[in-house]
């Protein structure tokens, strides 16, 4: 049942009776009835799904690892965009001993960070004033609306999600915005065979937020997604799904404020888009830099003190070896993509 105060908002903000995915999502994830303004903080235990820093406290070690290598005399000021429970700050900053700032968008993410004493300022032009260069994120990218186009012959149409009378929330179709036609273009995202194709034009106009208020040196982002060029190869026409409790969960529209949106970021975008912005981009799975920044000698020695202690630490250290594990295997948060970019 879909919940009638979120149809009256919609209704009542919206002069159209229909919205475009990227508006849809934006207010099921992001509104005052939004999946991210209720409840638990959503990527944690108790919410609605897990984090590599939520299954390992080393996440943020080899974060740090990779902070060191970059700025080992410690001057360059670093940000954490969408900060989520405060977990992977936490880890960070304690290796380092540094302070790190942070975003957050979500107001119930905001509710535990201050919990925690830790601060956020979602306005990036202090962040600017802090002399941030060093920026990282989290799974942040998927959870940033997207547009869909459906390609009809030689025509690009856009997805919607129409209002009926008697407010129901159905598909619809419109033809495309020009600015996300012009995404298309710019990105080269034409061979699509009859699959949608997630348009991620807010990404981009987010990033070059990012770049264009804080001018930051190095930036790091982990997240699920692929290479265009093997778009082909996914069984699905879509990337987007929803996630609640832990499990895949229903269409975007059967539930909307209660499940988290999200898709698999488009790769290829993101790498030419640093590229074509100065920065000189590498592009590896999280088990690569994982391994880069020090997993194999952490794992191993964490394997030596499992062998030689017992009882309620043997069983602690089983317990973070099972965490390393995860955050590392391929089939699982080591297979997600990473890029390391670097301003030239
Ligand atoms: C999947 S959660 C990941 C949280 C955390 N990074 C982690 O790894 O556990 C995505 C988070 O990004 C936040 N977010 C999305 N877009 C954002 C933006 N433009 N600025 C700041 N936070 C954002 C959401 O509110 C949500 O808390």
């Amino acid at each position: 049942m879909v919940e009638k105060e979120f149809i009256d908002y919609l209704k009542k903000n919206y002069s159209r009776n229909y919205l475009f995915f990227d508006e849809f999502m934006d207010e099921c994830l992001y509104s005052d009835y939004g999946f991210f303004s209720k409840g638990e903080v959503r990527s944690s235990k108790k919410g609605d799904f897990l984090t590599s820093p939520e299954v390992s406290d080393y996440f943020g070690l080899f974060i740090s690892n990779w902070i060191k290598e970059i700025d080992n005399n410690e001057n360059l000021n670093i940000l954490e965009i969408g900060a989520g429970t405060g977990s992977l700050v936490s880890q960070i900053s304690k290796n380092l001993n540094r302070n790190i700032f942070t975003t957050e968008l979500s107001s119930n993410a905001q509710k535990a960070l201050k919990e925690q004493n830790i601060n956020y300022d979602n306005n990036l032009d202090n962040h600017y004033k802090n002399n941030v260069k060093i920026i990282y994120m989290n799974e942040v990218l998927d959870n940033i609306p997207c547009s869909i186009g459906i390609q009809n012959e030689d025509k690009w149409l856009e997805k919607t999600i129409e209002i009926t009378k008697s407010n129901e929330l159905i598909y619809g179709q419109v033809e495309m915005r020009k600015e996300n036609a012009d995404w298309i273009q710019r990105y080269n995202f034409l061979n699509n065979q009859n699959n949608e194709l997630e348009i991620q034009l807010n990404t981009e106009l987010f990033l070059n937020d990012l770049l264009n208020k804080i001018h930051p040196e190095y930036l790091l982002i982990f997240d699920y997604g692929f290479e265009y060029k093997d778009r082909n190869k996914k069984p699905y026409s879509s990337l987007v799904r929803t996630y609640k409790e832990h499990h895949l969960s229903v269409d975007p529209i059967d539930m909307p404020t209660k499940t988290d949106i999200t898709y698999d970021v488009n790769f290829s975008f993101i790498k030419k888009y640093f590229s074509e912005k100065n920065f000189q981009c590498e592009m590896m799975y999280q088990y690569e830099f994982l391994d880069k920044f020090g997993f194999q000698d952490h794992y191993e020695n964490l394997q030596n003190k499992y062998t030689q202690s017992n009882g309620i630490e043997q069983l602690k250290i089983k317990s973070e070896l099972v965490g390393l594990e995860a955050i590392h295997d391929p089939r699982g948060l080591g297979g997600f993509n990473c890029i390391v970019a670097e301003k030239v």
